[in-house]
């Protein structure tokens, strides 16, 4: 196993300017996220001299499809939480976070080795592109041109087709970042021009990080050398209860969106961008998951519309588990986040066993179809622009 061992001097640093300017050592982020007093980050600060144990490791993984080394790394900060993301489609294979009681469990539901990731069915904790969510019958247009992208989720084009981002090897770099004063590591992947049928060259990075305050951030990045079009997001299944709970439907889960995007049989949006008010869509108020799922068709596979905020990343949901205390609280740049729970799990082997509604999947992205709905928040990314978004998970408990 490799350590990269980054923090120790921006915590001492932090600690001097706090004591000399009464500062009180806190590196200034402006995307900081605002606590609510009742919520704390649980586990132990650091070890007993102070000194900060924030760290990535590596260790070998297995091998990719053309025998390409397939690494793990592990971010740790001084609370016991640790983040396990591998270089096969920059996928989280696990969250540990401890409960209220100090319990270390994994939230973020996954396969036990490579060979599930390989085929990933489900999407577990992968990064999804070139286009995560549904583009209506492979088809959209760009200037002059149509392009046709390969029919995966009959008769609808899902999550960049054959081989998305979530199944090709992105190269790995452990990073930190002083202002934030977290440890991470940079993803990087080139898609070529023509790749699964999207237009350009395009260069893409996703940077995960963690920090003390156990925020999990995504940054992504990505430029292209032709106009295209691109939607990021990360496809974690979260059970906050831990994997050998059962269903999530005890979660307590609310939105920060008046509206969501009705779909046909197919999820392809209809166009409408509707009030969830007296409808089972409605988490405006906490309600769990499971108060109303039997009211939606096939459970919830629904786009929101997140609600207009000044600060970025705006607040999206926030989700407790009442029995283990766990709390996760998501802001996103995003317009939207796709509300996903676990309706295809099926117990089967390709998803590693897990049961219908064992997982839910917050997916903050821009609305699926996007490239086809001149009226929805624009997905086209054009030659010298660079795309940017930010994704953050913080994980605290309640009593
Ligand atoms: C989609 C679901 C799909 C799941 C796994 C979600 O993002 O909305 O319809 O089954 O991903 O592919």
């Amino acid at each position: 196993m490799v350590r990269f061992h980054f923090c120790f001097s921006l915590s001492v640093c932090g600690f001097l300017l706090g004591t000399l300017f009464g500062c009180g050592g806190n590196v200034t982020d402006p995307r900081s996220i605002e606590t609510t007093p009742t919520d704390s980050a649980a586990g132990p600060a650091a070890d007993s001299s102070g000194a900060s144990l924030m760290s990535v490791q590596s260790e070998p993984y297995g091998k990719g499809p053309n025998g390409q080394n397939i690494e793990q790394y592990l971010l740790t900060n001084d609370n016991d939480m640790t983040v396990s993301i591998i270089n096969w489609g920059a996928t989280v294979t696990s969250v540990m976070v401890p409960d209220r009681d100090g319990n270390v469990e994994n939230v973020a539901l996954g396969f036990d080795g490579l060979p599930g990731y390989l085929a990933n069915a489900p999407y577990f904790g992968g990064i999804c592109g070139r286009y995560s969510n549904r583009i209506a019958k492979g088809l959209f247009t760009l200037g002059d041109s149509e392009y046709s992208l390969h029919i995966n989720n009959e008769p609808n084009h899902l999550h960049g087709g054959r081989l998305g981002f979530n199944r090709v090897v992105w190269q790995a770099k452990p990073v930190e970042d002083e202002e934030r004063n977290s440890v991470g590591v940079k993803f990087t992947y080139i898609s070529a021009d023509g790749e699964e049928g999207y237009p350009g060259n395009l260069a893409v990075t996703v940077v995960y990080s963690l920090n003390n305050d156990n925020e999990l951030t995504l940054d992504y990045t990505a430029t292209t050398d032709k106009d295209t079009v691109l939607n990021l997001t990360n496809h974690c299944y979260w059970n906050l209860a831990g994997l050998e709970s059962g269903p999530v439907l005890g979660h307590q889960l609310e939105l920060n969106c008046d509206k969501f995007l009705p779909v046909d049989e197919t999820l392809i949006p209809t166009g409408e961008l509707k009030s969830v008010e007296g409808t089972p869509m409605d988490f405006t108020k906490p309600a769990t998951i499971g108060s109303r799922i039997a009211d939606v068709v096939g459970g919830y596979d629904h786009c929101y519309v997140v609600n207009k905020s000044e600060k970025l990343p705006a607040l999206v949901a926030t989700v407790t588990e009442p029995k283990s205390g766990r709390v996760m609280t998501v802001h996103s740049t995003e317009p939207g986040v796709q509300l996903y729970t676990g309706n295809f799990l099926d117990g089967s082997d390709d998803v590693n066993g897990f049961e219908q509604h064992t997982g839910f999947c917050l997916e903050c992205q821009h609305f699926p179809d996007s490239p086809n709905r001149p009226e929805f928040p624009s997905t086209v990314l054009r030659l010298g622009e660079v795309y940017r978004q930010t994704t953050v998970h913080r994980f605290s408990v309640v009593d």
